[in-house]
């Protein structure tokens, strides 16, 4: 299983907001992630953007009118209500919500809406006083209690200049709200999947701490492939520049004693624990309380005390799956890993290459399960190394 728009049924709803100029970056993101990608545009729309930006965009026809006798929906008006496999209306005016809350069904858009039985996602988008006002917070509320998610909207600068609730959310996260919807019975869905990444950081002083090069892009690659198959999925990460991905819950901790802590909570209730990040095998042993002065020194000796391993402290009754970072004799090196941390799996790597490993969006990894099965995967973006992982995880539950 791959990214879940590939090849999926979408239907992008645009309404009459300023933010319709990011419904064109949108309708692009889905169609370039494989997405099969039909766009409404209500009266309001069509005075902000012109349907040929989405037409060029999607290589179809843009329904504009209910009643345009060249439209599909002239011969079968709830067409694309029964052909998406998600709906998404992006910017969702005020109009637009307080039409869907009442079931009106008087412009394409909307009858599309009251005729679909597939999830629907609206991105409201406008001014913080129109969104907070009671009229919109109820058709807010009518919405979500029918199941409908309101994606956003986020605070920020506005289009009249005043900073409050009422941006739209950027394109990529309305992107994986697409994929969430669409990935709900997924094969991982109803499962939980606890996910570690990073490097964790060992504190020698209140300024310095011993690490190494994990990014967690490989943590944090798994878990948005567990998503977008379904499953609920929390990621407990030492310190990485990497944001939240939409949908996804990141726990941040430094040390591998709180990283120990964390995961050993998280896994209480779950199914799979993947452990992506580099846990420092040694952390210094009593950290300073401040600052060590170097003074005349030549030179500073640190004792190490053993990190406990983490794994091994987790329930025996979940999948766990490991990762190997070798730089050398990695088939070896790994299977002994396998076999002394009792995991399912093991994801093993030569970080030593330059296009994988730490940092890189790439990754060359080879899966090795407990019954002897090895499988070499060649050079992949994380995401697709993930979805390996994850095809045997859904196979061992
Ligand atoms: C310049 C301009 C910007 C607007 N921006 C928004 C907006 O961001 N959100 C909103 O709900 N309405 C906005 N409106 C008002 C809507 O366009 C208006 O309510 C329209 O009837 C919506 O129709 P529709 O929902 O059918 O597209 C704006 C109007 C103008 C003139």
């Amino acid at each position: 299983m791959r990214d879940p728009l590939i090849d999926s049924s979408v239907t992008l709803g645009v309404t009459g907001s300023i933010a319709c100029y990011k419904a064109a970056d949108l309708a692009s993101r889905l169609v370039r992630a494989g997405a099969k990608l039909d766009v409404i545009m209500t009266e309001g729309a069509l005075r902000f953007l012109n349907p040929i930006t989405f037409a060029a965009i999607t290589h179809r026809p843009v329904v504009t009118s209910l009643f345009d006798p060249q439209s599909e929906l002239a011969m079968d008006h709830v067409a694309l209500a029964r052909r998406s496999d998600v709906i998404i209306v992006a910017p969702a005016s005020a109009d637009a919500l307080a039409k869907a809350a009442w079931g009106f069904a008087g412009d394409a858009l909307s009858a599309t809406l009251l005729a679909a039985e597939a999830p629907v996602i609206f991105a409201p988008a406008m001014d913080a006083n129109m969104y907070d006002n009671a009229a919109t917070q109820e058709n807010v509320s009518r919405l979500v209690s029918r199941g409908v998610v309101i994606a956003g909207p986020e605070e920020g600068r506005l289009a009249s200049g005043l900073i409050g609730r009422g941006r739209m959310l950027e394109p990529a996260a309305l992107v994986d709200h697409v994929r969430i919807a669409l990935s709900r019975h997924g094969d991982l869905a109803g499962r939980k999947v606890v996910v570690s990444a990073g490097g964790t950081q060992e504190p020698m002083d209140p300024v310095r701490v011993v690490t190494n090069r994990s990014s967690g892009k490989m943590g944090f690659a798994v878990a948005r492939a567990a998503r977008d198959r379904g499953a609920s999925v929390v990621v407990v990460s030492a310190p990485t520049a990497l944001p939240a991905p939409t949908g996804i819950d990141v726990l941040r901790v430094e040390t591998a004693l709180e990283m120990m802590d964390a995961v050993n909570a998280q896994c209480e209730d779950a199914d799979v624990l993947v452990m992506a990040a580099a846990v420092a095998d040694w952390r210094p042993s009593g950290a300073a309380d401040r600052k060590l002065k170097k003074g005349t020194a030549r030179s500073l000796t640190v004792e190490m005390m053993r990190n406990p391993d983490i794994v091994a402290s987790v329930r025996k009754d979940i999948v766990k799956v490991g990762f190997a970072a070798e730089t050398e004799d990695v088939i070896e090196n790994a299977h002994g890993k396998l076999v002394d941390k009792e995991l399912d799996l093991v994801a093993a790597n030569d970080v030593t290459s330059a296009d994988v490993g730490f940092g890189s969006d790439t990754n060359r990894v080879v899966l090795m399960d407990r019954d002897g099965g090895v499988m070499e995967l060649g050079l992949l973006d994380k995401y697709e190394v993930g979805h390996h992982i994850l095809d045997k995880v859904a196979r061992m539950l």
